[in-house]
């Protein structure tokens, strides 16, 4: 089997390696709009992809398709909790670049309730910043604070400035609930100054058999919600002649498609989020307002944990295409997010950062 498959390779290096009889047959080299040169020796005629020999059997193709039997859909009433990380605050006394800080800094966190947002609102509370946590789910947003708070007196005893975190309801993708909220933080807290949307869901289902009031919903949330509460902080910024830092988490499914699941729709909200992402990030730069994505591979959430409780062969697929062969943990995304809140970053803007274990690089 396996010396079949190189004589196959062999065989195809040999037909690629023909030069004249391709170059005497091919179509001659167009020039394309961005004015580089399609080589000649690698088009071919339809007749010499007919030469090629023929890849037949069970293999072929296997590891890089859709399953459309992979259904899984997403139902807000059953997520489980999340709890924050323990270990990753404490005072310090290791060096580090004072620009790393987030002390005297206020953010807003999308879908700061559960998983990633909820670790993202630990990372820049460890980092000296007031949080608002702002979620579908307000009851687990305002327990969240409450515990990130305590988390932070205990890690840092006899502290002078203690970030307030407060939690609050919205959903982000009804214009009025994100207005309404974006005026209550501001009440509570004086200003924004960043901003992270990571409220967001994932569901599974065969794009031909995908109900369209689900994809509208999921784009509502995904798109719409990363669209409203962006403005909408932008105007606040803007109003208060205050530069800020918007970090947007789309996923590295905004530039790859994933298997064997099909979620098309989700794969195109983050590709959404990502060109928003670099849109505003040119539209509002005059206004020193930066906005960069987080585009995280396989993590392994509360949620993504069940998922994979229930569908332990997912996990064996997932992990046998990720370079470091391990999916990522929520606190992989710790450091990325405080980097680019922070001015650390300050030349970054319209940047992505890939946090995925190499996944798309393969
Ligand atoms: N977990 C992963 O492997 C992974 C990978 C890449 C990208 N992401 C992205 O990261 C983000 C967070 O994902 P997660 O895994 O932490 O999900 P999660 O389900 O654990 O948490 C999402 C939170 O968003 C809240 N939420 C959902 N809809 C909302 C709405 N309409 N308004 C306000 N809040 C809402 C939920 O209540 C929940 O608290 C999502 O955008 C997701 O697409 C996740």
């Amino acid at each position: 089997m396996f010396k079949t498959s190189l004589l196959k390779q062999a065989s195809r290096a040999a037909t690629a390696a023909r030069p004249a009889s391709i170059a005497s047959r091919a179509i001659p080299s167009v020039v394309c709009s961005r004015g580089l040169s399609t080589s000649q020796a690698l088009r071919r005629t339809e007749d010499e992809k007919d030469d090629l020999p023929q890849e037949k059997g069970e293999h072929v193709g296997t590891h890089s398709r859709t399953d459309n039997r992979i259904a899984i859909p997403f139902d807000e009433e059953t997520q489980p909790e999340q709890k924050p990380v323990q270990g990753r605050g404490a005072f310090h006394f290791k060096r580090t670049l004072a620009s790393f800080s987030l002390e005297g800094k206020t953010g807003i966190v999308t879908g700061g309730a559960r998983g990633l947002g909820l670790v993202m609102s630990q990372a820049l509370v460890v980092s000296g910043a007031s949080v608002a946590i702002v979620d579908l789910n307000k009851d687990e947003a305002v327990k969240q604070a409450d515990i990130l708070m305590k988390q932070f007196r205990d890690e840092n005893p006899g502290a002078e400035n203690v970030p307030l975190v407060t939690g609050h309801y919205c959903n982000v993708a009804d214009p009025d609930s994100v207005n309404s909220v974006i005026e209550e933080v501001i009440a509570k807290h004086g200003k924004i100054d960043n901003l992270v949307t990571s409220a967001g869901f994932t569901e599974n289902f065969d794009a031909i058999a995908y109900p369209y009031d689900r994809i509208k919903k999921l784009w509502g949330v995904n798109v719409d919600g990363t669209y409203l509460f962006a403005t909408g902080v932008a105007r606040h910024l803007m109003e208060r002649k205050s530069p800020g830092s918007m970090v947007f988490i789309g996923s590295m499914s905004g530039a790859i498609v994933n298997v064997p699941q099909p979620q098309a729709p989700y794969n195109a909200s983050k590709a959404a989020v990502r060109h928003l992402g670099r849109s505003f990030a040119v539209e509002w730069a005059h206004a020193g307002i930066r906005v960069n994505c987080i585009e995280p591979g396989y993590m392994l959430t509360a949620l993504t944990e069940h998922i994979l409780n229930e569908n332990p062969e997912l996990g064996q697929k997932w992990t046998s295409l990720i370079p470091q062969g391990k999916m990522g943990r929520p606190s992989d995304l710790m450091g990325p997010v405080a980097f680019l809140c922070s001015d650390a970053s300050g030349y970054m803007t319209g940047a992505e950062l890939r946090v995925d274990g190499g996944y798309t690089c393969t």
